[in-house]
């Protein structure tokens, strides 16, 4: 399927403004949804690209932005206490177009079949993170899992990326991904902001990637180097 429009869940964070970029040097029509208070952050994109303003989990928002678009790139957050996660994903499953591509973005701690092998800094990161954000009720990573808990249950043509760590800087091309946190490509555990996004992008029109959680590594780190050399990539 060609993709002509994109809406954007989520438009106005790092990941989000770089996907409005990767999407506008493809040619594609913009659709931008974001926070009220957050618009002025798209300033800069400018007569480039729509918007409708509101939260990412206001159904009547995403269903006047998902109107006739090709793709939906989501960026699922785990903010409050309040399933903004799990009502932002189940928003963009029931009003998005059903041949829509969509694509969801996460981090490595959601596993889709319980293979994945987490080092430990990553564990105790959830366990400690997950506890204190709970606690303090400012974000619930229960909430992202049960986001794309939906999310795997849904026939639309789904992705879920799985983002490692992530950096600043430029880009370094497109990362590489496996199934499972623990395989040995994805040691390096560090992506480049910008190339997540590109990632999610790409897989707008990459359809061996339906139905998969990727979890991705840039291109450049010594696991992925190791990996390419062994292959002679
Ligand atoms: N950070 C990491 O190290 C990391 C690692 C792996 C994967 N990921 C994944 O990458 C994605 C984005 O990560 P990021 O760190 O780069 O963040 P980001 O792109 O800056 O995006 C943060 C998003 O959260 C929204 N947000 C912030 N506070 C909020 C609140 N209180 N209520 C509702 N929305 C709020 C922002 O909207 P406003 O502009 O309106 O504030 C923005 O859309 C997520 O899916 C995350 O799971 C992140």
């Amino acid at each position: 399927m060609e993709i002509r429009r994109v809406c954007i869940v989520g438009a106005s964070g790092k990941l989000g403004q770089y996907m409005i970029q990767h999407c506008l040097d493809r040619g594609y029509e913009v659709v931008c949804v974001c926070r009220e208070r957050s618009v002025q952050k798209l300033d800069k994109f400018n007569g480039k690209i729509s918007i409708v303003p509101g939260a990412t989990d206001d159904r009547e928002v995403i269903e006047k932005a998902v109107e006739g678009c090709d793709g939906v790139l989501t960026v699922l957050v785990p903010w409050g206490v309040s399933s903004y996660s799990a009502g932002t994903a189940q928003a963009v499953l029931d009003f998005a177009p059903s041949d829509a591509r969509l694509i969801f973005s996460c981090g490595w701690h959601i596993t889709r079949d319980g293979k994945d092998v987490y080092p430990w800094p990553l564990k105790a990161f959830v366990k400690i993170f997950g506890w204190l954000a709970r606690k303090a009720r400012f974000a619930d990573l229960n909430d992202q899992v049960e986001a794309c808990d939906r999310i795997f249950a849904s026939d639309k043509r789904w992705t879920v990326v799985r983002g490692s760590d992530l950096e600043g800087g430029e880009s370094q091309g497109l990362p590489l991904w496996s199934r499972h946190v623990g395989d040995p490509v994805l040691k390096s555990n560090l992506t480049r902001r910008v190339d997540f996004a590109l990632f999610m992008v790409e897989a707008l029109v990459n359809d061996d990637l339906i139905h998969e959680a990727p979890a991705i590594v840039g291109c450049q780190t010594p696991s992925a180097l190791a990996f390419k050399a062994a292959r002679q990539i």
